[in-house]
């Protein structure tokens, strides 16, 4: 071909076919671990690169979803039936359970146009947010708190109604994993549902949006979510061309602890220190500088129902972790009154079934002693997992606001910041921890160079 028409194709024509990676064929599976041998087995699957974990072992019979590339699909078969494994398929085609999720173009400066029945690209829910914004100006205003790793813009909302009694802040993180699409549909419906309160007819509704100040970050992780529209559906890290990070890892509460990998190809790589990427840096300078009278943080992620109270990184229940697990035990009976949808409650170990560190929430509650921290673990329990159908955004928003709103209920007449000062980082517990931290750093060094 001529070298000049290359040249004309290439400039002038926009690629406008996506690029995006394929997953036909691709199957998820479910295996539950009911003896050490079969969590051995799905802990070494971990390592195998034709394997991508949506739900990661823990303990004993929690269970651990996977989707296996159609190349693997025969040999992981075979050796899952050796050992005696039951496994159950969940999507046979992970492909076709994505592509029912519509994504639709918000039109701008037509604020109806966005809706909680598809799913949407950054850039619209950007415009749609700053066209809300416009359209009220006097309660809510979006402020950029820092840029990504591809500097695209973080943006945080802050809403604030008439006649508000300013009590006390809530502050709400949606998107820090990419491909957990439900979380900035959820939180981008809270948004909407806290500015247009003073319209509601609920009038316990509307005393709750007027007693806080609400901050809201509906997708922390913009960079990993735009490429999971436009690259890999599948992504969850953030886009650090050094090596990208699970930024709910990379916080600096018990960093490196547990639950993390050091190798830069995990899903759960925590990043080299604490605080290495510009979204979690963002986000806590963000909640440092709203950590007065701050009382509530929300994270959103997917799925598996769960409401997960610190701390990841430990089995005991600490600190006002009873207060708080009555409060989330009511919301769990709230949620369930509306479709039925069952929620679990508790910390990560008692829920997922693991530990981890380096947690948003977990530093959140540690460091600004903030007392109500929970972070939801939205729809479903596995049946769509990732590939939750547009037609299930909206029933997943109204039941998990109404949990939410049961958690906002005021506890106290007056702001109580948690009593005490964080002490399972220091001492006997804070020397394990670094000890921990760099004995993982030095595993990692000997295992990447023997
Ligand atoms: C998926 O597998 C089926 C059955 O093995 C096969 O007929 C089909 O061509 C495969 N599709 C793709 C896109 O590889
Ligand atoms: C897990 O991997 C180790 C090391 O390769 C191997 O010795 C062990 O047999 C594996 N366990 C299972 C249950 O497959
Ligand atoms: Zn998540």
């Amino acid at each position: 071909m001529d070298i000049n028409l290359i040249y004309f194709l290439i400039f002038f024509f926009p690629i406008t076919f996506c690029d995006c990676k394929k997953y036909y064929n691709y199957t998820l599976y479910r295996g539950i671990p009911v003896e050490a041998k079969d969590l051995e087995f799905f802990q070494n699957l971990t390592q195998v690169e034709h394997v991508n974990f949506w739900r990661e072992p823990g303990r004993m019979f929690k269970p651990v979803d996977f989707v296996v590339d159609p190349e693997y699909k025969e040999l992981f078969l075979k050796d899952a039936n050796n050992l005696g494994l039951y496994i159950t398929t969940i999507i046979e085609d992970v492909q076709k359970a994505f592509d029912t999720q519509s994504v639709k173009p918000y039109i701008r400066r037509n604020i109806e146009s966005f809706d909680w029945n598809n799913y949407y690209r950054l850039k619209d829910i950007y415009e749609w947010l700053r066209d809300l914004a416009n359209t009220y100006p006097a309660e809510m205003k979006v402020t950029t708190i820092g840029r990504s790793n591809e500097n695209r813009e973080i943006l945080a909302v802050e809403i604030t109604l008439k006649g508000c009694k300013m009590r006390s802040k809530v502050i709400v993180e949606g998107g820090i994993h990419a491909r957990e699409w439900i979380s900035p549909a959820f939180v981008t419906y809270f948004i909407n549902e806290i500015l247009h309160a003073p319209y509601s007819k609920d009038e316990e509704f509307k005393d709750i949006a007027m007693t806080y100040e609400w901050y809201f970050v509906p997708v922390l992780n913009p960079d990993g979510y735009e490429y999971s529209h436009t690259n890999d559906r599948m992504w969850r890290k953030n886009r650090n061309q050094l090596g990208s990070v699970d930024l709910n890892r990379n916080f600096d509460h018990a960093f490196g602890t547990t639950g993390v990998s050091f190798r830069m190809s995990s899903e759960t790589f925590c990043g080299l220190s604490a605080f290495s990427e510009p979204e979690s840096q963002a986000m806590a300078s963000f909640v440092e500088s709203k950590s007065h009278q701050l009382e509530y943080y929300f994270a959103f992620h997917s799925y598996g129902q769960y409401m997960i109270m610190p701390y990841a990184n430990m089995k005991m229940h600490v600190e006002n972790f009873d207060d708080v697990y009555k409060m989330c035990l009511e919301a769990k009976t709230k949620i369930a009154k509306r479709y039925n949808t069952a929620y679990t409650v508790g910390t990560a170990y008692d829920t997922v079934g693991y530990m981890t560190s380096g947690v948003s929430g977990c530093w959140v509650k540690a460091n600004l002693r903030v007392p109500y921290v929970v972070t939801f673990e939205l729809r479903d329990t596995g049946y769509h997992g990732f590939a939750l159908p547009p037609g299930k955004i909206q029933p997943t928003c109204l039941e998990t606001m109404d949990g939410v709103i049961s958690l906002l209920k005021p506890q106290t007449k007056a702001y109580a910041r948690l009593e005490g000062k964080y002490n399972y980082d220091s001492g006997a517990i804070f020397i394990l921890d670094k000890i921990i931290l760099v004995f993982n750093v030095l595993l990692f060094i000997i295992v990447r160079f023997d």
